[in-house]
């Protein structure tokens, strides 16, 4: 390695190392490096800390401009990026921070990003599969064992966690979410902040996390990838906003903007939401990212002219580092130099960037994440497989069980297992796996043999045709049922019939909205085939979202859904499937009857006319009932849980403790989840017919009872009125609790 030649940067380097203590009065310590780093910065090189190049084998998006590639080595070198993503490999890192620390005027180091969704080698269940666990400790571990392999590859910044709430499963990137609701998305966004970032940022087994995508990405219209946003204020700031802002009171380093224009401006250009809000009202310290390309689309967007235009609106408006879009890099020094962006508004973005950096430990050590060893020792580690098995079997929500015929005899003889999806070491992976590798999920089938050699496969039918990746379209087979004979043939003979069915790895996450969620292509025709000739069927959900499934709610005996769980997905159904785990997840977003009732979900508004009426003029359909096939927060377990005594103590004024006894009335022991809701029924602005304000997970023995307590104050009383400002009024409350949003007990409460 060539010896740092003497430079300016070097002062700054000594100060890094000056012992924890205050140098200069009471003055943070790292602003105190960061405003002496920046005096020495030209503006040239200020620009090039908020320039964000793709790595150049990993693209996750469009490029915007092929060909630019080649570029990108003179800019490292000349201190023009301040970051990359999609570069990973601690060869690979070290030989890119050493071309800009070595060769760069002053050797600011880079800052590695990549989006470690849901594991990095070792993979877990895509996010609303571990957001159905509602276990905020396992969701919080499987963060922290992203962050300890995507670290050990010389990564030290993820774009996660998605925090966007949303409603529409037509919408592909529910998979990366929390759901529906805002309460439960806003403690596993806290819990995944946490185990990314750890509580000491500067060890190399933590990374930087990111808020993303900031805001209302989720509610794009009729679910269309990328589409218009365009909501009230109520929903704004009570359901979209609250996730943020937590994010950001626990210190979160990053935020991303979204592609989406909100009201009719683009996040990237929304001074609203990163000037006023973010920055502003929240005092958010970190930096704003833009998303790949956000900032180029606002011309299609109509929202700017060129890419100058571009640079100066994203940058007044508060985007802190340009992804992709070229912008920054070819126009904001003349921005600056024309006087259309004050040098002051450069100085801000470039001191929060060089902030994180100092916090991470880059100018002390820039090749601190650089360790081979860690690399070799900690990728799929065993400790991880065991975490990331953990995590899916809790993933995993039973959703019909009539006749008991889950859990299977480990006797069983006889077992056929239909459907391409149980013998796929990939779909089970999901979308967002940019850091593992192909096929190394553990199928169905791999699962299964570890129970019984009792089982026989039969594809039935291929679900895509031909070749499937990251950035192309999957092609639904809708057509070939040449495997259907084999599959029937192989039913009829059977005791019992496990068929795997659901979406492709590939057939959600972005750019995979869709506008029917039955299930693709001829599946739903071979179910219908096989329970012509056997009735014992155990449906396996493998998806990405909400699916609609009214013939096999109202047909098939046993329903599991199990998302896409990852590496150890087949040893986590056949867990399941055999009993030796009892499925305790709960759905974190409402599964509808039909396409037409989406969005659905549970914290819905009353409306004027809530009916049923026996005339037509109440809000419902002609065709459907308005309630779901399975409501938010279902989930059965394979023994019985009973909810009593319902209490309300409000003797202390500052809280409300609201208790309820549960009892395990069945024959062996499980998980529940026992779930706190409100209503405010009269507020100055409507509220929803029902809140989730609390939940606990906890096991009970067969027969044991427990008293499950829960806390309300004025932070879970309140709400924010069209005014953006929080507010708590008195009035009459419903407390309701139970094991979901519908079967719930309920008490009247007086708020004073
Ligand atoms: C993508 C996604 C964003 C991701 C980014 C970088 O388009 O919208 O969530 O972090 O690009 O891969």
């Amino acid at each position: 390695m060539k010896w740092i030649i003497f430079k300016p940067i070097a002062v700054i380097l000594l100060l890094a190392l000056v012992p924890n203590q205050k140098v200069f009065g009471q003055l943070d310590e790292i602003q105190t490096k960061v405003e002496a780093l920046l005096k020495e910065m030209t503006l040239a090189e200020k620009v090039g800390q908020m320039n964000q190049y793709s790595g150049f084998w990993d693209a996750t998006g469009p490029s915007p401009r092929e060909g630019q590639a080649k570029d990108k080595y003179g800019h490292l070198k000349s201190g023009m990026v301040g970051s990359v993503l999609n570069v990973r490999g601690v060869e690979n890192v070290r030989k890119m921070q050493e071309l800009v620390v070595e060769e760069s005027r002053l050797g600011i180091p880079l800052i590695f990003a990549l989006d470690v969704i849901h594991g990095h080698k070792t993979l877990f269940p895509i996010p609303l599969g571990e957001a159905a666990s509602w276990d905020l400790e396992a969701i919080e571990k499987s963060a922290r064992i992203g962050a300890i392999e995507a670290s050990a590859e010389g990564l030290n910044w993820t774009f996660a966690p998605m925090i966007d709430i949303s409603r529409d499963a037509r919408w592909g990137r529910v998979m990366e979410g929390a759901g529906e609701d805002t309460y439960l998305g806003t403690r596993i966004g806290l819990a995944r902040i946490k185990g990314f970032q750890g509580d000491d940022l500067s060890l190399n087994n933590t990374i930087a996390a990111t808020a993303k995508h900031f805001a209302g990405y989720g509610f794009a219209e009729a679910g269309r990838e990328y589409n218009t946003v365009d909501i009230g204020t109520s929903t704004l700031y009570n359901v979209i906003l609250p996730p943020f802002k937590a994010a950001v009171d626990a210190n979160v380093k990053s935020v991303m903007n979204s592609f989406n224009v909100l009201n009719g401006v683009p996040a990237t250009a929304n001074k609203f939401l990163q000037r006023d809000i973010l920055k502003g009202e929240w005092d958010f310290k970190g930096f704003v990212i833009s998303d790949w390309g956000s900032g180029l689309e606002m011309i299609d967007h109509g929202f700017a002219s060129d890419l100058e235009h571009v640079a100066e609106m994203a940058a007044n408006a508060g985007s802190d580092m340009d992804m992709e879009s070229y912008a920054f890099i070819s126009h904001l020094q003349k921005n600056v130099e024309d006087g259309k962006v004050d040098i002051k508004v450069i100085d801000d973005a470039v001191a929060r960037i060089l902030r994180v950096k100092f916090e991470l430990g880059l100018f002390e050590d820039p090749y601190r994440y650089c360790d081979a060893k860690r690399e070799k020792d900690l990728l799929y580690h065993a400790d991880h497989m065991e975490a990331a098995l953990d995590m899916a079997k809790k993933s995993i929500v039973l959703l019909k069980n009539e006749g008991q015929v889950l859990p299977l005899n480990k006797a069983q003889k006889k077992i056929a297992v239909i459907g391409t999806l149980a013998d796929d070491k990939n779909s089970p992976l999901g979308n967002w796996r940019l850091g593992s590798d192909d096929n190394t999920a553990i199928s169905v089938m791999e699962g299964l043999k570890k129970y019984t050699d009792q089982i026989t496969f039969a594809e039935g039918a291929e679900l895509v045709v031909g070749h499937v990746d990251f950035v192309n379209e999957a092609k639904i087979n809708t057509t070939d049922k040449s495997g259907f004979a084999e599959a029937v043939a192989l039913a009829k003979e059977s005791e019992v019939v496990l068929m795997v069915l659901g979406e492709h790895g590939f057939q959600s996450g972005e750019g995979r909205s869709r506008t029917n969620l039955d299930l693709p292509g001829v599946q739903q025709e071979l179910l219908e085939a096989v329970y012509e000739v056997n009735k014992n069927i155990v449906l396996i959900l493998m998806n990405g979202r909400p699916l609609t499934i009214p013939w096999a709610d109202k047909h098939v005996p046993a329903i599991l859904e199990t998302w896409q769980l990852g590496t150890q997905s087949g040893n986590a159904i056949a867990s399941v499937l055999f009993g030796d785990y009892n499925p305790s997840g709960k759905l974190p977003m409402t599964f509808p009857r039909s396409i037409g009732q989406v969005p659905i979900y549970y914290n819905t508004y009353s409306t004027g006319r809530p009916g049923p009426k026996d005339i037509v003029f109440w809000s419902h359909y002609s065709d459907e009932v308005n309630t779901p096939l399975y409501p938010f927060g279902y989930g059965l377990s394979y023994t019985k849980f009973e909810y009593s005594d319902l209490q309300i103590n409000d003797s202390d004024p500052t809280k409300v403790e609201v208790s309820v006894v549960v009892k395990n009335t069945g024959d062996r022991a499980g998980e529940e989840v026992a779930q706190l809701y409100i209503q405010d029924k009269v507020g100055s602005v409507v509220r929803p017919v029902k809140e989730l304000k609390g939940f606990d997970k906890f096991l009970l023995k067969a027969g044991e009872s427990k008293t499950v307590k829960f806390t309300l104050t004025d932070n879970e009383l309140g709400f924010y009125n069209n005014q953006g400002e929080f507010v708590v009024e008195p009035g009459d409350f419903n407390i309701m609790v139970g094991p979901n949003s519908m079967e719930l007990m309920i008490k009247s409460w007086v708020k004073k």
